[in-house]
C-alpha cells in the first residue's frame, strides 16, 4: 500500500545538472545554433534538406506497410534480425551490387535507423578516444556531431569545385604521422555534397585513396546524394574504386524515399561489416519498414521515385539559379550542382551570413548561415540553401527575400 511517506522525496536535488553531463553533452550544449525563427510556421524553407512535402510518397508507403502486416505476420510485429531484415539485407546486396560493379553479399550489409545512426555505428566501431578524423571542409553539420560526440580530434581540409584537396591532405597527414597521431578515418560526401553541392572527381578520389592507403586510414564515403544526379552519374563510388577494402559506404532512404523513414545502412567488406555489425546496438530496426521498403524496391517504386525526384530536383535548381542570377547574381557566388539538394552561396568577403540569416527571418525565410558547416566555426562568408523543399515559384519568391536581405546587411556596412 502506497502511504504518503512513500511519496515524499528522500532528499533535495540541488538545481543544475553540471555535475552530471559529460563533457562531450557540454560541449555540444555550447555549439548549438538557434535559428531564430520557427521552424514549423509559416515561413519559405530554404533550410531543410527534404524533399518537397507535397510530393511525399504516403499512398506507396501506406499501401507497402498494410502488405505487409497483411501478408507477412507475425515477424513484421516481432524484434528484427539486429542487422536488418534478411530479405531486404539480400535485395540490397543485389542493387549495391550493380550501383558499385562489384559482387557483394547480404551480410556486408546492416541497417541502421537512418545514416546518422550508422554513422554512430562505425564511431563504435572503429573509433578510439583521440583518434584522428579527417573530414572535407565544409561538410555536413550531422557528420561533425557524430565525430564530435565519439571523442575523436577532427582535422578539416577545404573543398572545391573537384572535391577535398588533396595536395593539403596530403601535407596534413604527412603532419599528424609525423606527430604521432593515428589517423583513423577520412570522412567524404562525395556526390553534390552537402552543403557544397560539388562532386568529388575522379582523379582526387583515386589520390585519396592512395594516401588512405598510404596511412592505413579507413574512408567512409557517405552516399546520401548520389542517385539523384541531373544528367550524368558521379564518377565511381570510392567503394568501386578501392575494391570494397577499406571503404564503408553509408547510405540512406531519407533522399530517395523519404526523410521520416529513418532506415539507413552501412556497406563494407566482410571483416569490416563483421566488426560493424558486432558494434551494433540495436534489437534490429523497425521491422515494418525495412520490409515495406523491401517490397517497393522489389516492384520498382523506389526507382521511379528517383527518377521524379531528379527531375524536379533539377527544375528547383534551375528555378534557384535563375533566381540568384536575377535578384544577386552580384552578391551571391555560386557554382551549379550537377545533383542533389544544395546551393552554397559565398558572400563579398567579411559579409555577416549570420545577420542575412536574420534579415531573412524577419522576412519570414530560412536558411543556414555556413559556419555550422565548418570544423572552425567563425566568420565564414557562406550561405547554404536546399532548392529540395519548395517548387520553382515559391523558390522564386524566398530567393528574392534573401537577396533584399542580403542588400540591407551589405548596406548597412558601408
Ligand atoms: C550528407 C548527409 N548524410 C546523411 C544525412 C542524414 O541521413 P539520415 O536522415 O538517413 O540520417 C544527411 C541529411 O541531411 C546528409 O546531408
Amino acid at each position: 500500500m502506497t502511504t504518503t511517506d512513500d511519496r515524499t522525496p528522500t532528499g533535495e536535488w540541488a538545481p543544475g545538472y553540471d555535475d552530471i553531463f559529460a563533457q562531450r553533452a557540454k560541449n555540444a550544449l555550447q555549439r548549438r545554433v538557434s535559428l531564430g525563427v520557427d521552424t514549423w510556421g509559416d515561413v519559405l524553407k530554404l533550410n531543410w534538406g527534404m524533399p518537397d512535402p507535397d510530393f511525399l510518397p504516403a499512398e506507396e508507403t501506406a499501401a507497402a506497410i498494410t502488405a505487409v502486416l497483411r501478408e507477412e505476420m507475425p515477424s513484421p510485429l516481432e524484434y528484427e534480425w539486429p542487422q536488418g531484415d534478411p530479405t531486404l539485407r539480400a535485395v540490397m546486396a543485389k542493387r549495391l551490387a550493380d550501383q558499385n560493379s562489384l559482387p557483394i553479399e547480404p551480410t556486408q550489409i546492416t541497417f541502421n535507423g537512418g545514416s546518422s545512426l550508422s554513422l554512430e555505428n562505425v564511431c563504435r566501431a572503429v573509433l578510439e578516444p583521440g583518434d584522428v578524423v579527417i573530414t572535407e571542409d565544409p561538410s555536413y553539420p550531422g557528420t561533425l556531431h557524430h565525430y564530435r560526440l565519439s571523442d575523436a580530434e577532427i582535422h578539416g581540409v577545404p573543398v572545391d569545385e573537384e572535391g577535398i584537396q588533396t595536395w593539403k591532405l596530403a601535407e596534413l597527414m604527412e603532419q599528424l604521422a609525423t606527430a604521432g597521431k593515428r589517423i583513423k578515418v577520412i570522412h567524404t560526401i562525395p556526390d553534390f555534397q552537402n552543403p557544397t553541392g560539388y562532386t568529388t572527381s575522379l582523379r582526387r578520389r583515386r589520390e585519396v585513396l592512395a594516401l588512405a592507403a598510404q596511412y592505413r586510414t579507413l574512408v567512409a564515403e557517405d552516399v546520401a546524394y548520389r542517385e539523384l544526379y541531373f544528367e550524368t552519374p558521379p564518377p565511381p563510388s570510392f567503394y568501386t574504386l578501392a575494391g570494397g577494402e577499406g571503404v564503408v559506404q553509408l547510405g540512406t532512404f531519407a533522399k530517395t524515399w523519404a526523410t521520416g523513414i529513418r532506415v539507413g545502412w552501412v556497406l563494407a567488406s566482410p571483416q569490416l561489416a563483421d566488426g560493424i555489425s558486432a558494434a551494433h546496438t540495436e534489437a534490429g530496426i523497425t521491422a515494418v519498414l525495412t520490409r515495406a521498403l523491401r517490397r517497393l524496391i522489389e516492384d520498382g517504386s523506389l526507382d521511379r521515385r528517383v527518377q521524379q525526384q531528379r527531375e524536379m530536383l533539377w527544375r528547383q535548381r534551375d528555378a534557384a539559379c535563375a533566381a540568384i542570377e536575377r535578384y544577386a547574381g552580384e552578391t551571391m557566388r555560386f557554382t551549379k550542382p550537377d545533383g542533389g539538394y544544395f546551393l552554397w552561396l559565398r558572400l563579398p568577403e567579411g559579409t555577416s551570413a549570420e545577420q542575412c540569416v536574420i534579415e531573412a527571418g524577419k522576412e519570414q525565410v530560412m536558411l543556414l548561415p555556413g559556419a555550422p558547416f565548418f570544423v572552425q566555426r567563425a566568420g565564414q562568408p557562406f550561405l547554404r540553401i536546399a532548392f529540395s523543399y519548395m517548387q520553382p515559384d515559391r523558390l522564386d519568391e524566398a530567393i528574392r527575400r534573401v537577396a533584399g536581405a542580403v542588400h540591407r546587411v551589405l548596406a548597412a556596412k558601408t
